[in-house]
C-alpha cells in the first residue's frame, strides 16, 4: 500500500462518490472546481493536499486531506497537521484502510516535525480514539447585539487587500491569549476569505454572502469581523479587536445590525474566545457542536490532553 498526492483521476473518483456527502449543495461541476481552486490558492497550494492509499494495482482503497498549519499551544509554535475529508469508496470499507490513510498521513507529517494531529469527526468519535484522538466537547454559540436604537458613531468599511496585514495582527493578538490556538498568517486570512468567497461564487446568486469588514482608526483596521450569510443562518467566522473588551467588534456589529432596522435583530451562530463577549452583544444560547474536535499528541510532545473547550480559540473561519 503506497500513500500518494491524489491524482486527477483518483480526485475525479473521490468527488464522484463523495459528492452526496460534501457537496454544500454545489453541482458535480462546482464542486470539483471549488475543491481544485482551494489547491491553487497561495496558502492551500503549499497547505492542502488530498492523499490517495493505494494498492499495488494502483486501486484508491482510501483518501484523505492534509491540512499544515501553525499553532500556538501552551506558549508555543507547534507544528499541526489536520486531517480532513476520511473517505473509503464503498466497496473498500470495512478493510482498516480510513485508518491506514490516516496513520500514514500523521507518520509523514510528525517525521516533518508535527507535533499535533488535529480532526474534527463527523462519525461516532469513538473511531479516532481508538487511534488515540483525544474529543474536545465545544460549544456553538448563538449570540446578538443587544437593543438599541441607531448606530455608534465608528467608520465601518469593507476590508480590502491592503488591511490584511493589521487584520491577520489582530486575528494573532486574539490567537496569543489561549492554550490552543491556529496561529493566522497574512495567507490563512486570504485563504479563509478566498475559500468562502469561491463557494458563494460556485453556488447560486445569493445563496451565500460573505462579508468583511474592518473598524478604521486612523491609518487602519482596530477590529475586523469576517460573517457568511445564507437565508437560513449567519455565522460570524471570525473577528478580532485591538481592544480587549471586544467593545469595537461590537460596535461593528450593532452597525451591521442597524442597516436593517426594520427587521428583527439577527442571531449570530459562533464560537467566541474563552471569557470573551463584546459588551454590546448577549449570548442567546448554547450547544454542542456534532463534529468533534479530535487531537492526538505527536512525536512524543505531552501537552496535556484533553484540551478543554476554555482552553480553545477555534474559529468558524478555521474549520476544515
Ligand atoms: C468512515 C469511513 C472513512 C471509514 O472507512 P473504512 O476504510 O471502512 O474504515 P476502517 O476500515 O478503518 O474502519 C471501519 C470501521 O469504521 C467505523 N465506521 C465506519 N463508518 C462509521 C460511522 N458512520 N460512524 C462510526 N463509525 C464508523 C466502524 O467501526 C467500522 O467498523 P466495521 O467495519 O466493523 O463496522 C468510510 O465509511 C467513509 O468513507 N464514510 C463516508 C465519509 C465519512 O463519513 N468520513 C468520515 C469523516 S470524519
Amino acid at each position: 500500500m503506497r500513500l500518494v498526492p491524489a491524482d486527477e483521476g483518483a480526485l475525479d473518483r473521490i468527488l464522484d462518490e463523495s459528492h452526496d456527502l460534501w457537496s454544500d449543495s454545489l453541482s458535480r461541476a462546482a464542486y470539483a472546481k471549488y475543491n481544485r481552486a482551494q489547491t491553487r490558492t497561495p496558502w492551500g497550494a503549499h497547505h492542502l493536499r488530498r492523499f490517495t492509499l493505494l494498492d499495488d494495482n494502483g486501486t484508491v482503497l482510501s483518501s484523505a486531506k492534509r491540512y499544515d498549519f501553525r499553532a500556538r499551544l501552551d506558549g508555543r509554535d507547534v507544528g499541526v497537521v489536520g486531517v480532513g475529508a476520511v473517505f473509503t469508496p464503498a466497496r473498500q470499507r470495512g478493510q482498516g484502510h480510513a485508518r491506514g490513510i490516516v496513520e500514514q498521513i500523521i507518520a509523514a507529517a510528525a517525521a516533518e516535525g508535527a507535533e499535533l494531529a488535529l480532526l474534527f469527526s463527523e462519525i461516532d468519535p469513538a473511531y479516532y480514539a481508538a487511534m488515540g484522538f483525544v474529543p474536545t466537547v465545544r460549544q456553538e454559540l448563538l449570540v446578538r447585539t443587544k437593543d438599541t436604537r441607531g448606530a455608534p458613531m465608528i467608520l465601518v468599511r469593507a476590508g480590502e487587500e491592503r488591511d490584511i496585514p493589521a487584520v491577520t495582527d489582530l486575528a494573532r493578538a486574539m490567537a496569543e491569549r489561549h492554550r490552543f490556538a491556529l496561529v493566522p498568517s497574512e495567507d490563512t486570512i486570504r485563504f479563509s476569505l478566498s475559500k468562502k468567497r469561491l463557494l458563494a461564487g460556485f453556488l447560486p446568486p445569493g445563496a451565500l454572502s460573505v462579508e468583511f469588514f474592518i473598524v478604521e482608526e486612523g491609518a487602519g483596521a482596530v477590529a475586523f469581523a469576517i460573517l457568511t450569510a445564507t437565508c437560513e443562518d449567519v455565522i460570524l467566522e471570525m473577528c478580532g479587536d485591538r481592544d480587549p473588551t471586544g467593545a469595537r467588534v461590537g460596535a461593528l456589529l450593532q452597525v451591521l445590525r442597524a442597516r436593517t432596522p426594520a427587521d428583527p435583530s439577527l442571531s449570530l451562530a459562533c464560537f467566541l474566545p474563552p471569557g470573551w463577549c463584546p459588551p454590546q452583544v448577549e449570548i442567546e444560547s448554547r450547544h454542542v457542536v456534532r463534529e468533534v474536535m479530535m487531537t492526538r499528541p505527536l512525536n512524543g510532545a505531552d501537552p496535556g490532553l484533553p484540551l478543554r473547550d476554555d482552553d480553545v480559540l477555534y474559529w468558524h473561519g478555521d474549520l476544515f
